[in-house]
């Protein structure tokens, strides 16, 4: 009847405006609080250095190289400190832990983001060595879980946060390389982490982005990667492809980057801002209008509409015994 419709309607709106509420809760006296965030030579790290250093924070911004962090120091406030830090590398990530232990006086460490990562190679997987794997799961994987068991007891003294950087990449498994591996694995790692840290008041959120224009997804380091790539292939691997195929794939690689790829990162960092500061921290934030309505959706449907959809944006290689209609990006 129509009494009971809005009865429910009812129900729906002030539900949604309970939640509206309790997401926008923030955290008091966050002032002065330590948030240790990795990848900062560029990107979204850099920006959510600078975003937090504004906002009161103790920044301890870790980057790749010294000319990152010249640049940071060159633009931040006095209290932003950088350290060196190379994710594939334990002495260095044992150097940053202790950088973080004396600028918190062996105390608490409020924030943990792990933001810092690599994409390259990414390639159809029987061009890929397995050094090729190791160059990315090293760094986005493997690295942010040894950097993030090292800084856990000073996270758990502050009853504090991590966010870690996954990408909705890795939940649809798009394209091949370590990258959607690694992505995928930091998804479970974090899903873990919440659960056995719900315990100690640490909350961990996980952000998976849709494309965003950064380093990262630069046409121009991918473009040079898959030449190298190209160029390395056994002449029985490149023919089952055809030259064709290799023209092609740069092509929808490049379209898709410059057309999908949002150039707001601000909506990424805003997001973990918010996993910082909000009383309530969300589990997953979905940055970017392609995140929300299309790779996202697209991870949860059916298998056989999502690789029909997936395949309809590579080329198909010369050697394919499959006919495969495809509308390509162009
Ligand atoms: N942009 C997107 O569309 C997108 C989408 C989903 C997820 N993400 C994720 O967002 C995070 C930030 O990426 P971004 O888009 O901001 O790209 P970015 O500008 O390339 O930032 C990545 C940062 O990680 C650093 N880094 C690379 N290798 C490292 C290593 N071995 N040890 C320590 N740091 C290392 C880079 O240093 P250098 O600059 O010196 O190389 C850079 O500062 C990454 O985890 C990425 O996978 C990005
Ligand atoms: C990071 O460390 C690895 C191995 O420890 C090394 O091969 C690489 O060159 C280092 N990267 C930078 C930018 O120093």
């Amino acid at each position: 009847s129509n009494s009971a419709q809005i009865g429910i309607l009812a129900s729906i709106l002030f539900l949604l405006i309970c939640w509206l509420i309790r997401d926008s809760l923030i955290v008091k006296d966050l002032n002065g609080k330590h948030v240790f965030i990795t990848g900062c030579d560029s990107g979204f790290g850099n920006l959510l250095a600078k975003q937090l250093d504004r906002r009161g924070f103790h920044v301890i911004a870790a980057c790749l190289t010294e000319k990152g962090s010249q640049e940071l120091l060159a633009c931040t406030s006095l209290s932003l400190k950088t350290v060196i830090l190379n994710l594939t590398d334990s002495s260095s990530i044992d150097n940053a832990v202790e950088f973080v232990r004396q600028e918190t006086d062996g105390e608490s460490l409020f924030g943990l983001v792990n933001n810092a990562g690599t994409a390259t190679p990414m390639a159809p997987t029987d061009w890929l060595q397995i050094d090729d794997f190791h160059a990315i799961l090293d760094v986005n994987l493997v690295g942010l879980i040894e950097i993030t068991l090292k800084l856990l007891p000073l996270l758990k003294r502050a009853n504090g946060r991590v966010v870690n950087v996954a990408s909705v990449m890795g939940r649809l498994a798009f394209l091949g390389g370590g990258y959607c591996l690694s992505k995928w694995g930091v998804e479970a790692f974090s899903d873990i982490l919440r659960r056995d840290m719900q315990h100690f008041g640490v909350k961990v959120s996980i952000i998976e982005p849709g494309c965003f224009q950064t380093g990262i997804t630069s046409s121009e380091a991918i473009e040079r990667d898959l030449l190298r790539l190209w160029n390395q292939l056994t002449p029985e691997v490149r023919e089952s492809y055809g030259d064709q195929y290799f023209v092609e794939y740069v092509k929808a690689q490049r379209l898709s980057m410059k057309r999908l790829c949002d150039s707001d990162i601000s909506k990424v960092t805003n997001c973990m801002e918010h996993a910082l500061i909000a009383k309530y921290p969300r589990t997953r934030y979905g940055p970017g209008w392609d995140a929300k309505f299309f790779w996202l959706p697209l991870s949860y449907a059916p298998t056989l509409l999502s690789d029909t959809m997936l395949s309809m944006l590579l080329p198909t290689p010369a050697a394919s015994r499959k006919s495969v209609s495809r509308v390509p990006l162009v």
